[in-house]
């Protein structure tokens, strides 16, 4: 069996901070042999900068995946070419920087991770993510035990979709982007692990890892205003996914959160 820890949105470089200070730690507790992360906003909502993201490989992420900002901040573009642990999601545009999946060992198996972003309520244009997960899924078998997509996302339906579109190919499938965590944790009717969003991983007491005069604020005046963190104690929002290695599918599926 092995165990994969997804935790959601990470939304600024002090919860990297908290992260390096706590995921080992959380990581040994709980045995986890693998840990994703989707790391889009840890750059406080625009994107993820370089130094981030090597602060969250060492502090115990062993995959970072993105989202609709990973593209926001070009001095990502160079690690998102250079490391096969850094992701951009898969369904962007031919000849952008980085790659959509990467396949990396966990004990003496192999992960095949996905980035994919959703269409709904996101970028204009973005294609259906579901055919280039196939194409890889074909071009690389025999090259994986298990697979895992973070499928980032704004509609919990059409992550649902896809994932019964995906149903039995890949072995589990998290949702993230709306930084708030479902109630539906299910292994779909072929074996695929699911969630429709995990949340998020900042400081809570405030708006989706803001602080809530913020946001409360932009809706009440419909203008523009700065976005400054919450300051409530930091919370890591994920999920524990067990899976057989041999068949490739889901054995348990559970939501999961600590803080410091
Ligand atoms: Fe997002």
């Amino acid at each position: 069996m092995l165990r994969i820890l997804a935790l959601g949105d990470v939304i600024s470089p002090a919860t990297v901070g908290f992260l390096s200070r706590r995921l080992w730690s959380y990581r040994r507790e709980m045995e986890v042999d693998f840990t994703v992360v989707n790391g889009e906003n840890a750059g406080f909502l625009s994107g993820i900068g370089s130094k981030d993201a090597a602060l969250l490989l060492s502090g115990g992420a062993d995959c970072i995946t993105g989202g609709n900002h990973t593209m926001a901040s070009r001095s990502i573009y160079p690690t998102l070419d250079s490391s096969d642990r850094v992701l951009r999601p898969i369904n962007l545009a031919d000849g952008v920087p980085g790659a959509g999946y990467t396949i990396l060992p966990a004990r003496d198996r192999r992960i095949l991770v996905f980035s994919a972003l959703g269409c709904l309520f996101m970028e204009a244009g973005t294609p259906d993510p579901v055919p280039y997960i196939e194409r890889v899924l074909l071009r690389e078998a025999g090259r994986f035990d298990v697979s895992i997509l973070d499928l980032h996302a704004e509609a919990t339906g059409e992550k649902l979709a896809a994932a019964h579109r995906l149903d039995g190919k890949v072995s589990a499938i998290f949702g993230t982007h709306t930084h708030v965590p479902t109630a539906d944790e299910a292994i779909l009717p072929h074996g695929t692990g699911y969630i429709s969003d995990v949340g998020f991983c900042g400081r809570t007491g405030g708006i989706l890892g803001v602080k809530t005069e913020v946001m409360t604020e932009r809706q009440r005046t419909r203008l523009r205003y700065s976005y400054s963190e919450a300051e409530g104690p930091f919370r890591a929002q994920g999920v524990l996914f067990d899976l057989d290695e041999t068949s490739g599918k889901t054995l348990a599926v559970s939501r999961v959160s600590f803080g410091e």
